[in-house]
């Protein structure tokens, strides 16, 4: 679907999501066919930049990082709907320059009064953005014409400082009219997670704690985290991940069957199932957390967390950490879902790891042992997009020797259709008013409740997490969460 007559002003457009992400995957969208003609694009910063040299700040970020080739005349019609409105958050002067501008843009290139905010900016200015764009009547939609507010997370720091943005936002913007981005819903791997399940007869008979052992969600990255320092210290991975990304994943592998897509029926089940997560009763023992040190990753000497610029050199922010987490529902009891996400790992990596419980009667053990027909139907996120099914098989040879085999498909053989990029997808959702793939505020404010308990029991520790070797797959107190279990993490 092509998105209506709009336009969506950036707030915080110099920042590196912005010129890295969110402007080139406009672009991709017009080189697509997705937007309107009319489509506007407008900056708001303190660069006292005019409206051809915000323009050239935007060819620029495309030419670097949009996927699609450069066209001139997809570039010549998106340029001449960008403009920008010079002035901090706290100027009146500059929103009522925003305001003039975009109804500039309503008469002359057809906008209609449609207006998507995205804040791509620290949380601790959304108050003072929202305020401004409601005392200068941005913020109501009305008589046709609609106003949306996107917001990056972090949705705050912990469930009550979750709440309070919450308040603030929705004071603003009705519920309806708020789009916060999870980047991971915008991946085609991470959606077809629903598709796996709900579009097949093969697997979801299968899904649940009578065949499943347990699942294990990674979230590997072999970057550390230097250049980050202002965001990252003082959040961790758990904030950083676990409490988003890796939540949602889980939620998509857990849920039960939605009655539709619709935003109302997704977001319900979704809500369900982080309802009935339940915490470990002992955190230390279901739980991991480390920081990596310095060292050689890929043949390439690497800085340790400590000693990368802008850290406090005591720093007890994990780069790693891994939880077990149940979940108090008829089809998971007693089937344990165990997280992990950390930088500066042995690869990048995202992959949901369903691990199926033992034959009952292994038929081949005498002549295998236990080692093999631990089924797995592993569902790589990315960087190699795709699914694996893993089970034994017969070794060709007159003993019956089974071994345990892959069953693989993968994005780039099966389809030649290319993804979008993740932003493409959320932005086009946001000007359709799209909402399934956008939490609402009572999921942020679940996921908080799971994290927080494990981050304030991190806290009463007040020790320095595990060190680990760049490259490692993190702490040996990870493995130790899984052997006490009598498990063992995959190595993707
Ligand atoms: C972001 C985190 O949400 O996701 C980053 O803040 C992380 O720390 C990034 O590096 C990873 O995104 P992707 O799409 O590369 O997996």
């Amino acid at each position: 679907r092509i998105a209506g007559p709009s336009s969506l002003v950036i707030f915080g457009v110099t920042g590196d999501l912005a010129r890295k992400k969110l402007i080139p995957a406009v672009y991709d969208l017009a080189n697509r066919g997705l937007l309107p003609p009319s489509f506007s694009l407008v900056g708001f910063g303190r660069r006292p930049w005019s409206d051809e040299e915000f323009a050239a700040q935007v060819k620029e970020s495309v030419q670097a990082h949009a996927r699609t080739d450069f066209d001139e005349g997809v570039w010549k019609q998106l340029a001449e709907g960008i403009r920008f409105v010079e002035g901090g958050f706290d100027s009146d002067e500059a929103f009522g320059n925003l305001k003039a501008t975009l109804e500039d843009l309503d008469e002359r290139r057809g906008t209609r009064g449609n207006h998507a905010f995205y804040l791509s900016v620290p949380p601790k200015s959304f108050e003072q953005v929202c305020q401004q764009l409601s005392e200068h009547g941005l913020a109501k939609t009305s008589e046709g014409k609609w106003r949306r507010v996107v917001i990056e997370k972090p949705f705050g720091h912990d469930l009550a400082s979750a709440r309070e943005l919450n308040n603030v936002v929705e004071s603003v913007f009705p519920a309806d009219s708020v789009f916060r981005i999870d980047h991971y819903l915008g991946k085609e791997t991470v959606q077809n997670i629903l598709a796996l399940r709900f579009a097949n007869q093969l697997f979801e008979p299968i899904w649940n704690a009578n065949y499943v052992d347990h699942v294990q969600i990674t979230m590997a990255e072999d970057i550390g985290i230097g250049g980050r320092a202002g965001y990252y210290d003082g959040v961790g991975a758990a904030r950083d991940v676990i409490q988003n990304h890796l939540l949602q994943l889980l939620a998509l592998t857990a849920m039960e069957e939605p009655i539709s897509f619709n935003a109302e029926h997704l977001r319900a089940e979704k809500e369900k199932v982080l309802a009935a997560v339940r915490l470990p009763e002992d955190l230390s023992r279901s739980s991991a957390r480390g920081q990596y040190t310095g060292g050689w990753q890929g043949g390439e000497k690497v800085t340790g967390f400590l000693e990368e610029e802008g850290f406090n050199p005591d720093s007890k922010t994990e780069t790693f950490a891994a939880v077990r987490l149940d979940i108090n529902t008829r089809r998971w009891a007693g089937v344990p879902f165990y997280l992990r996400a950390g930088k500066r790992l042995g690869r990048r990596v995202t992959e949901i790891a369903v691990v199926f419980k033992r034959s009952p009667n292994l038929l081949f053990r005498e002549h295998n042992g236990d080692d093999f027909g631990q089924n797995a139907v592993v569902i790589r996120v990315q960087p190699d997009e795709g699914a694996t099914i893993r089970f034994g098989s017969k070794v060709p040879g007159t003993q019956m020797e089974v071994r345990d085999v892959s069953m693989d498909f993968g994005y780039g053989h099966s389809f030649t259709e290319s993804s979008p990029e993740a932003y493409e997808r959320l932005i086009l959702d946001v000007l359709l008013g799209e909402p399934p793939l956008f939490p609402r505020h009572e999921e942020v404010e679940l996921s908080w409740k799971i994290v927080d308990p494990f981050e304030e029991y991190w806290a009463s520790l007040d020790s320095q997490p595990e060190p680990y070797a760049p490259g490692s797959w993190g702490p040996d107190s990870a493995n130790e969460l899984l052997a006490q279990d009598g498990r063992t993490w995959r190595r993707p």
